[in-house]
């Protein structure tokens, strides 16, 4: 969601600020724009589009600055324009933003009764007055920007470059993420290390509040009070090739690189020889802790809900599962020293922070599981478990659902066995069934021609329901949402034993019912359900293993065979079939899946 990019270059800068931009693309964007300073002129180039309509832009109307920012803006206030598309400018001062300023409406009223000229409908514009305001007021753009920064509410990262200023850029860091990088003579600000990539693996993250003056010299932190501070750089290993190998789509490659990524998280966290799981020390003991929440948004809180079966069942934990957005405004009472996990591939949606700040705020333990180890969210937490996805560039989460769901497991047999709830045999037994998983995942990827042919036959559905007890219940709901977010079909989710508590009235002969189910203690009683379905015509796809197959008995639209397993850690397995499924009908239906209309990959904005 927004990308930010600035660079204050030894050359022009044009070129690099689109290929920044580009490693940015996967956040998510609709309409993208670069200024920079020529002389003593600040000029544009905005589209409201891609990125390739913005080369295109430029081809006809180079940019020569050697000081720039560049902006890939997801539409949050009006319509993907090249109005609306950063950076927005004065004649002094161009700004590229990340966020929402709460008070813009406010703001731009007393802005605009002041003489300033509105030309977009965005938020953002009003940072751009606001500065220019201070500017033609005599004020200095450090001061401009510091008096500017104390007016917004809501969340900001902003880069912004000053007409007349040729070596100078101020980035700021308000509730969502800026990077500064340092390279050879040059400067640089980023939404994250991976857009700096290309330049520069010396980076610094700024805190909360925090913002910063550049040159191309040095660079001059300030924390939200205005007071210097000092913030260590790191070496990033941010830097990755972004290509789609042999695959038509990054969500083919990324679902079939499951075994591997899920394989490369788990191999840290055991001890083969001695079939134990390592966790790294925490600040607390799992035997003294009486609850665990665990928050997230969309599959992030599916993996949460996953766990929590997990949990109950080996750890005899309480758990309480909620998504980010909830948790945050509700502010549930919490016991100080109890714990909170947060799941999250980019470790900075905004929801799951701040729900997180909420957690630290009452004195809990926070631990985070996340794909980005540089994120905000692994960096607030007490504790960052980190998952080994690799990047994950399609907008639909896949290998990072499943390394999450492997860290999860881990986390569970380790609360088993600190609570005293696991037998060292039990132990050794579930760390067995974790070790096949990555065999499991590759021979569940098998089953793709048979549902590449089923997606043929579901494509012209008007609705889809999927159906799941226990811990395949909240593999229903991600395998609907997978099928909504990239083939735009509305899927709808039950556990399967609410489905004759009303959704059972939706099902006729052209309502296809994808119904999880391996053969374990639940297995009896979803059969039940799936002849219930029968009864009323529903195409059923029913999923399930050998056993499960021969026992169902049942006429199906189709029977996807998963290979046998032990039964606690079904869902990395069966959640596989779910992903190819929503995957095959999405390309039959030509969407742009890994770029799904409306979506972006990290929501960084309420
Ligand atoms: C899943 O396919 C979605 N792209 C989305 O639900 C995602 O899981 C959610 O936005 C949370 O993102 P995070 O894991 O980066 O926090």
């Amino acid at each position: 969601m927004c990308g930010i990019v600035g660079i204050l270059g030894t050359a022009p800068v044009a070129e690099r600020l689109i290929e920044a931009l580009k490693r940015l693309e996967y956040r998510g964007y609709d309409s993208a724009g670069l200024a920079t300073l020529e002389g003593d002129r600040l000029e544009r180039r905005r589209v409201g589009g891609r990125l390739k309509d913005l080369e295109r832009r430029l081809r006809d109307a180079p940019l020569f600055g050697y000081t720039g920012i560049g902006h890939t803006r997801w539409a949050t206030h009006g319509k993907p324009t090249e109005a609306n598309a950063h950076p927005h400018a004065t004649d002094h001062v161009a700004v590229a933003h990340n966020g929402i300023i709460e008070n813009f409406g406010e703001l731009r009223g007393e802005l605009e009764q002041q003489g300033a000229r509105f030309t977009s409908e965005t938020d953002t514009e009003v940072v751009a007055h606001l500065v220019g305001s201070c500017l033609a007021k005599g004020y200095s753009p450090q001061d401009a920007v510091r008096v500017s920064l104390s007016k917004l509410r809501g969340t900001a990262a902003l880069a912004l470059v000053f007409k007349g200023h040729n070596n100078l850029m101020i980035g700021a860091a308000k509730g969502a993420p800026l990077a500064i990088g340092a390279g050879a003579g040059e400067m640089y600000l980023g939404s994250d290390a991976v857009a700096l990539a290309p330049f520069t693996d010396n980076i610094t993250y700024l805190e909360d509040g925090d913002w910063a003056v550049l040159t191309r010299e040095k660079t001059v932190i300030y924390d939200a009070k205005g007071t210097v501070v000092y913030r260590n750089a790191i070496k990033s290993v941010a830097s990755f090739r972004v290509d789609k190998s042999n695959y038509r789509h990054f969500m083919a490659k990324e679902v079939h690189e499951q075994p591997e990524a899920v394989g490369r998280t788990l191999a840290p966290c055991v001890d083969t020889a001695a079939a134990c799981v390592i966790l790294p020390k925490m600040p607390f003991d799992f035997s003294d802790v009486s609850h665990i929440s665990i928050i997230g948004c969309g599959s992030s809180s599916y993996a949460g809900y996953i766990a929590k079966y997990w949990l109950e069942r080996l750890a005899r934990m309480p758990v309480e599962i909620d998504v980010a957005s909830e948790f945050r405004y509700r502010q549930p009472p919490l016991r100080k020293g109890d714990v909170a996990i947060f799941v999250s591939q980019s470790g900075e949606t905004a929801d799951t922070l701040a729900a997180l700040r909420y957690a630290k705020s009452q004195g809990l333990h926070t631990v985070s599981i996340v794909n980005v180890p540089t994120s905000t969210i692994a960096r607030e937490s007490e504790t960052a478990l980190h998952t080994l996805a690799g990047p994950e560039i399609s907008v639909a989460s896949t290998k990072s659902f499943g390394c999450q769901l492997m860290i999860l497991a881990v986390l569970a047999i380790g609360a088993g066995k600190a609570r005293r709830k696991l037998s060292e045999s039990d132990e050794t037994a579930l760390v067995h069934e974790l070790l096949q998983i990555p065999r499991l995942i590759a021979a569940a990827l098998a089953v793709e021609p048979r549902i590449e042919e089923l997606a043929r036959e579901i494509v012209h559905s008007r609705n889809v329901l999927y159906l799941g007890r226990g811990a395949s219940y909240p593999v229903a709901l991600e395998g609907a949402l997978k099928l909504k977010e990239i083939a735009y079909i509305p899927a709808e989710a039950y556990a399967a034993g609410e489905l004759k508590h009303g959704p059972i009235a939706l099902i006729d002969e052209s309502v296809p019912v994808v119904i999880i189910a391996p053969y374990d203690r639940n297995f009896e009683k979803t059969i039940s359900n799936m002849h219930e379905v029968a009864a009323r015509a529903g195409k059923i796809i029913l999923i399930t293993d050998a056993k499960g197959a021969a026992e169902a008995n049942l006429k199906s639209l189709a029977t996807i065979v998963m290979p046998e397993m032990d039964g606690a850690f079904t869902p990395m397995v069966y959640d596989v079939p779910l992903q190819l499924l929503a995957y095959h009908v999405a390309v039959v239906k030509g969407t742009d899946l890994d770029r799904p209309r409306n979506l972006a990959k990290s929501v960084t904005v309420e």
